[in-house]
Order: structure tokens, then C-alpha cells, then sequence
């Protein structure tokens, strides 16, 4: 038994004490954790376990879906139905949001999530997490999709699950950004990160720069400095990274700082962005914030967007705080045509980009 060791569940009664909605909120975020868990031990046992593969179905967004993503979905769904804190549920992989009120309008909360993402990196054993957002059901009762229609500023709580050597739940619930590390063994998570901070510096950035020739103008200006080091504007050297998996990316800048770039392009014109508002950015976003860094589409504050589809995709950048910002003002400058240096012919047509 080791002393003075802050379980999660200690750590969300003494954070959400006070009124009946903040405890409910602690024991959903418990809930959550054994779900994780549940989650964390099909992931662990790799190929041994027969949850590897894809099976013959496509998610809403068209991506083939892996059986860890469907297994993950019903421990998800299923923790929630069980629960009888939520009364609606919106996943990745259900076209549209699922009732689950117990009936007796105790369910107070509404859940988002990405029950599995980074799926691609399972068949390869590379980290791979959940995302989870939390939403109070809207005064005067449930009225249907547009419940789950709100800004992320509303969001109660927040954060994800990483399942990676060690299995981390890192989470906000509005008071700073806290990492409880599993203990395997014992079956609890312990809080080993208090009051996680993104270092306003980095001279990390992560991109898939395989989308180089599709990028907007004021992204190519900043990776090209990046690329460019210690010999032009930025006056350092920058060193990148690529996990395909956003858990992943955004656990290594709480850790360590730098900023994560899924910027808009034209690779899909069709397509404003790749990652989805209500279950990637928005949760991202607020535990970002939380701890000190910022997200953004370029053009927005992520939190400030307001939705207009469970499903919608927008651009996302988020990280160290004078990254983003600086990226922020090359989109300024690009929209205003003040960046006079910086212009691209497949980029011309300014107002492709305009909103
Ligand atoms: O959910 C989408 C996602 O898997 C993210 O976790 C990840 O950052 C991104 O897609 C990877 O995209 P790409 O396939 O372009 O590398």
C-alpha cells in the first residue's frame, strides 16, 4: 500500500464536491474510467486476444471500422445505458446520436465520444486512445439533435484515455489538466500528473506532411520556417513528429509542449477539415486550454465554433500557446493580404478559403 496515493475517484469527489450535478459528474467520470479500463485490457492483449482486424462494415465517416473500434463502442455505449447518469450518446461510430434515458429524468448529461481513435495504429501496436466529452442536457429537457449542438465552452468535462506502454486517463473538468496513470495490477488509476502545463515554447510540430501540396498558404509559411531553422525567421531548429493518432500527439505536447497541425486543405475540397468537432476538437481543445495552451481552427478559437452536425470536421491546431498564435496571425495575414512574401499558385483563389 503506498501512502498518500490520490486515487481518481478521491480526486473527483474533493475536485466536484457541492451540488448534486457535480456529483453525478464525478461518478460519471468513474464510470468512464472503468470502461477504460475494460477498453485497456482488450487493447493490451494485442493479436491474443481475437479483437484484432477489420470487420466488413464502414463508420458514418466511410473509414473501415476495426473490431476494437466496434468493441469499444459498446463498452462505451454500454457503460453509459448502465450508468443512469446520461441520457444521450453521440459516437464516431453511430450515424446518429442514440436515447438512452432511463426514463425517470435522472440522466442530466449528455456523451460524446471517439470510443477509439487512432484505430489504424492497432494491427501495428502503436498508442492508441478514446476521446470523451460531457455536456448537461439543455434546461427545459431533451428536444433532440440539437441538444448536442453546443459550443465546447460548454463543456463540463473533457479529456481521453491513452493506451499506450502505460494506460493514462487525462482529464478536465474546468480547474486545470490532471493525468491519472493506471496501476495494472491493483486496477486503479492514480493520479501521477497534477496540473499538466503545455510550455507556451516548443520547437516540436506535428503534421502529416504527406498533405504538403494541399495546405493553405499561411500552414506552408510556418512549416516552411519550421523546415527552414536556425538560419531564417525562426531562428532555431524545429524538429517534427507523426504518430497518426491525436490522443497520442496531443498526451506528447501536455507532456512535453509543441503544437498539432490538422489544418484545413484541399486535398477534399468537400471536406472543411479532417478531425470531428464534437468528439476530437472540441474535447482536445478544453483540456489544451486547461492547461495553458490554445486551439484553434486559425481562423477561431475552437471552443468559440458553433456546431451545426454531430459529425462535422474542421481544421485544428492546437498546442503550445505562441505557436498557435503565431499561426494564427500567418492565417491573419493571409486573409487580409498583408503577407506579402507568402502566396502559392494552387492557392490563388483566396476566397476558397474564406469563412
Ligand atoms: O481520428 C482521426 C485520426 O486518426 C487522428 O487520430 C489522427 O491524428 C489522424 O486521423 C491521422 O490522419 P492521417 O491518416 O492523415 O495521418
Amino acid at each position: 500500500m503506498h501512502q498518500g496515493r490520490t486515487t481518481l475517484s478521491k480526486f473527483l469527489i474533493q475536485q466536484l464536491k457541492g451540488s448534486p450535478e457535480q456529483n453525478d459528474l464525478a461518478a460519471l467520470l468513474v464510470d468512464i474510467a472503468a470502461c477504460v479500463k475494460a477498453i485497456a485490457a482488450m487493447t493490451a492483449k494485442g493479436a491474443l486476444g481475437a479483437t484484432h482486424g477489420e470487420i466488413d462494415s464502414t463508420n458514418v465517416q466511410g473509414e473501415t471500422q476495426k473490431k476494437l473500434d466496434v468493441l469499444s463502442n459498446v463498452a462505451f455505449i454500454n457503460t453509459f445505458s448502465m450508468g443512469g447518469l446520461v441520457s444521450g450518446i453521440a459516437s464516431e461510430e453511430n450515424d446518429e446520436p442514440l436515447d438512452i434515458d432511463p426514463g425517470d429524468g435522472s440522466g442530466r448529461f449528455l456523451a460524446l465520444f471517439d470510443p477509439l481513435d487512432g484505430s489504424s495504429n492497432i494491427d501495428v501496436n502503436v498508442s492508441v486512445g478514446s476521446i470523451f466529452s460531457v455536456l448537461r442536457v439543455p434546461e427545459g429537457g431533451r428536444t433532440g439533435l440539437r441538444d448536442y449542438l453546443q459550443p465546447g465552452r460548454s463543456q463540463l468535462a473533457a479529456g481521453y484515455a491513452i493506451y499506450g506502454p502505460a494506460t493514462m486517463m487525462v482529464l478536465t473538468v474546468g480547474k486545470g489538466t490532471h493525468g491519472f496513470t493506471l496501476d495494472r495490477e491493483v486496477g486503479n488509476f492514480i493520479l501521477t500528473h497534477p496540473d499538466m502545463t503545455v510550455p507556451a515554447a516548443t520547437s516540436e510540430f506535428a503534421i502529416n506532411a504527406s498533405n504538403e501540396r494541399f495546405w493553405e498558404p499561411p500552414v506552408q509559411r510556418y512549416v516552411n520556417e519550421c523546415k527552414a531553422g536556425r538560419n531564417d525567421v525562426r531562428g532555431r531548429d524545429f524538429n517534427m513528429r507523426w504518430i497518426a493518432s491525436m490522443v497520442a500527439e496531443v498526451h506528447r505536447i501536455l507532456m512535453r509542449g509543441g503544437v498539432f497541425l490538422y489544418p484545413r486543405d484541399m486535398k477534399d475540397p468537400g471536406m472543411p477539415g479532417r478531425l470531428r468537432l464534437m468528439y476530437e476538437a472540441c474535447p482536445m481543445g478544453f483540456v489544451i486550454e486547461q492547461a495553458g495552451g490554445l486551439g484553434s481552427t486559425g481562423r477561431a478559437r475552437l471552443l468559440d465554433l458553433d456546431p451545426e452536425a454531430i459529425h462535422q470536421r474542421v481544421p485544428v491546431i492546437l498546442g503550445s500557446r505562441e505557436e498557435v498564435e503565431r499561426i494564427e496571425r500567418y492565417h491573419h495575414e493571409y486573409d487580409n493580404g498583408t503577407d506579402q512574401q507568402y502566396t502559392s499558385p494552387l492557392f490563388h483563389e483566396r476566397s476558397l478559403f474564406a469563412s
